[in-house]
Order: structure tokens, then sequence, then C-alpha cells
């Protein structure tokens, strides 16, 4: 028997169209009919089709009916935290300082190095639960802090684990997050290690678990080069390319995403004007963290206008991870796009919601139109607006039961 119901009693419906890349449908008195967990038909209440007048109704209080946000840049998993090295950052020290003492990303290396998978599962649902409390329904998170086959091992098993548990996410392997203290700053050799063995290993260890691979390409960590070799390999595998890129410096990031076809390139605080004009071309979605620009004191936002201009379909997400942005509210986010980033409300709502679901290669996220998964989130407030307007307001969305 099909499932059929109709959510009444809206005071609007703002939904982006997947038709076109920054229209956003703003519908006052709306009404949405669902069926077997999917968008049927979306309009004004009083134009509700005859076939759904008689369907059981559920009442939407009065509030604004949006699509669930999608994360499309979280480093879920990890071990420990690092307020100690925050403290520090506060003192005077900078990020790169620290890494280069051997802190930083490595500190959490050891911590999830020495994590159960239980134990990553455990604190890996809590943290997805506080997504989902505000308002994340879908979302692509990394390994990365194993750096070695076996820790890599343990947190994808933690993603299947989690998978299994019903969680909706998408998993990338980025065993090249960093390098590894083994290799002894051999960067050549680690490449190697992430190319040859380690990417393959992990696909066949957990077959259907990732469908993404990631580098970080940056001076001292990966080159342009490296990141290629790692890339096509991944592709090998059946991994699409998904990349750190040009956030500490211009190391050529962005147009190396576009040459090997990546699904997005993330970060781009320091982007080339080529870079932006290589990623429209080739449909590559700029991932942008305004989130990581703010916890790091960093003085350059990444340039979401010109990247518009360029025609890039540019999306947002929370960058979640123990370092650089431990931050699971994407109302924080949605705030720096429209206040540092310059976007319009609407340009940052599509970047939390249809931008990065296309990124995902979801086309049923991140919209409401007819055959959108029914991750309706329900907001009460007068405007949609207000969720920018009144800053620091701790907005809680209602999720439409399922
Ligand atoms: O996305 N760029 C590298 N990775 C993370 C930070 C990692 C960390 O500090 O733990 C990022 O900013
Ligand atoms: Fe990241």
């Amino acid at each position: 028997m099909s499932d059929r119901r109709v959510l009444m009693n809206l005071r609007g419906l703002l939904t982006p169209d997947p038709a076109h890349a920054w229209a956003v449908d703003r519908i006052l008195d709306a009404a949405l009919a669902l069926e077997n967990g999917r968008v049927a038909w979306l309009g004004r209440a009083t134009d509700l089709p005859a076939a759904w007048i008689d369907a059981p109704k559920v009442d939407g209080g009065g509030a604004w009916a949006t699509p669930g946000f999608v994360d499309p840049h979280t480093h879920l998993l990890f071990g420990g935290n690092r307020s100690g090295e925050f403290n520090r950052r506060l003192h005077g020290a900078s990020y790169q300082q620290i890494a280069a003492e051997g802190g930083g990303i490595r500190e959490t290396v050891r911590a999830t190095r020495s994590a159960t998978v239980a134990e990553l599962v455990a604190s890996g649902e809590e943290r997805l639960k506080a997504f989902r409390k505000r308002g994340v329904v879908h979302l692509e998170c990394k390994t990365g802090y194993g750096l070695e086959l076996e820790a890599e091992s343990r947190l994808t098993a933690a993603y299947a684990e989690l998978k299994k548990r019903g969680w909706s996410f998408d998993v990338t392997l980025l065993p090249a997050h960093d390098l590894a203290p083994e290799f002894a700053g051999d960067v050549e050799a680690n490449a190697r290690a992430v190319a040859e063995d380690w990417l393959p290993e992990l696909v066949r260890r957990h077959p259907g678990v990732a469908r993404f691979c990631d580098v970080f390409v940056e001076t001292g960590v990966y080159t342009a080069d490296q990141g290629r070799r790692i890339f096509e390999a991944g592709k090998r595998l059946g991994l699409i390319p998904r990349i750190h890129a040009d956030e500490l410096s211009w190391t050529g990031g962005a147009e190396l995403a576009a040459e090997v076809g990546a699904a997005s390139a993330d970060h781009l605080m320091f982007c080339s004007e080529a870079g932006m004009k290589a990623m429209a071309a080739a449909d590559v979605t700029p991932v942008l963290l305004p989130g990581t620009t703010l916890f790091l004191g960093m003085r350059d936002w990444a340039p979401a206008r010109k990247m518009i201009e360029a025609g890039c379909r540019v999306a947002l997400a929370t960058d979640f991870n123990p370092g650089s942005c431990p931050c699971v509210d994407p109302l924080t986010i949605l705030r720096l796009g429209c206040l540092q980033l310059r976007m319009t409300f609407e340009e940052a709502f599509t970047a939390l919601t249809l931008h990065p679901a296309r990124s995902l290669r979801r086309g049923d996220l991140g919209h409401l139109l007819p055959g959108a998964k029914a991750d309706v989130l329900l907001w009460d407030v007068s405007e949609m607006l207000e969720l920018v307007y009144w800053v620091g307001e701790p907005y809680r969305p209602r999720l439409l039961p399922a």
C-alpha cells in the first residue's frame, strides 16, 4: 500500500529549483504532497489537486518548509579533541607553527590510531545526531586521521557500521590528509603508498562503502603532481576525486580539480582566477568553508562572488573537524556565507542544499520538487531570512516525521 500524506498549514515553502543554478522558488500558503517518502506535488494549498483532497493531512503549524541541509565536507570521525591547541592559538601560536612542532593534525592522528571501531562509531553517531538536530539530513564524511592502512581501515569500517544503522552520508577516502610520520618526510614514497597500496586495499576490504577520494594538495604536504597520481589511482578504483585545494596558499588545486574531473574543490581561499574559470568549465563544485577561515582567524575569505560571476555553482560546508573548524552548525555557515562571503540569502541557502547535493551526485536531495526525498525541515519563523538576521539565535528546525 502506498503511503500518501499532505503537509498543510505552511506559511510558506522555500526550495531551490534543480533546473536552474540559482533560482529559489518561494510559495506562500503552500502545501506539499508526499508519496512513499518522495515529494509528489508542491504548490499553493488552494491549488491542491483533487486526487489529494482525501489524503491524510499533516499540520505544518504555520511554519516555513525547506529541504534539509546537505553538508558536503566533514571530517566526522576522529579521536580526542584539540581544545589545548586552541588555547595555544589564543595565546599567539599559529596553526602552521603548531603543526610544524608535531601537533595539529598529527595530534588527532595519534588519538585516532588508538581508538577502536566501536569508539569511533559511538562518537560519530553522537556527532551525526548533533548535525541532524540542526537540520543536516545528508553529509560527506572523510577518513584521514589514520594516515596508515590499518587505522584508515578502522575508520572506513566505522563508517560502514554507521551506514548500516541507517545514517545518510557519503564516504570519502582521505589517507592523503597529511604526511604520515612513518615516511619521515619522504613525500614521494608516502604518495606511492597511498596510490598503489592503501586506496586499493581499502576498496578491497570495504567494497561499496566509499564513493570519493580526496588529497590535501598544499605547500609542504602533497604537490599537485602527487595529487594527480593519487586521483588517477582512485579513479581506476571507481572513486570520484574531491580535493583540499588552495587552502593556505595557491598550489594550482582548482586547476587540478578541473583537469581530473573532480566533483568538488574545497577551501579555495587562495584560488586563482584561471582556477575559477577552469572549475566553471569542468562543472567542479567549489565548496567554501568560511567556518574554517573564521576559526583559524584568517583574513582572506574565499572569493565567492568572483566564483559565482565566473559561472561556478558554489556550495558551502562546515568542514567539521577538531583542528580548523569544530562546528556542526549549518546556520553559522549560512550566516558567514551572507555576512563574509557576500552571498545573498537565496545564494547561501542554495549553497547549503542543492549545490552540495549535486556535488555528491544526489539529484533527489537539496530541493523539494517532485521526486525529491521527503527530508523536510519546518522552521518557526515569519520569514526565512530571519535565520541569518537574528545573529546567534539558535534556531532548530522540526523534522517532518518519516
Ligand atoms: O580541512 N586541510 C586539512 N584538513 C582539515 C584540518 C585538519 C586538522 O587541523 O585537523 C581542514 O581544514
Ligand atoms: Fe577539510
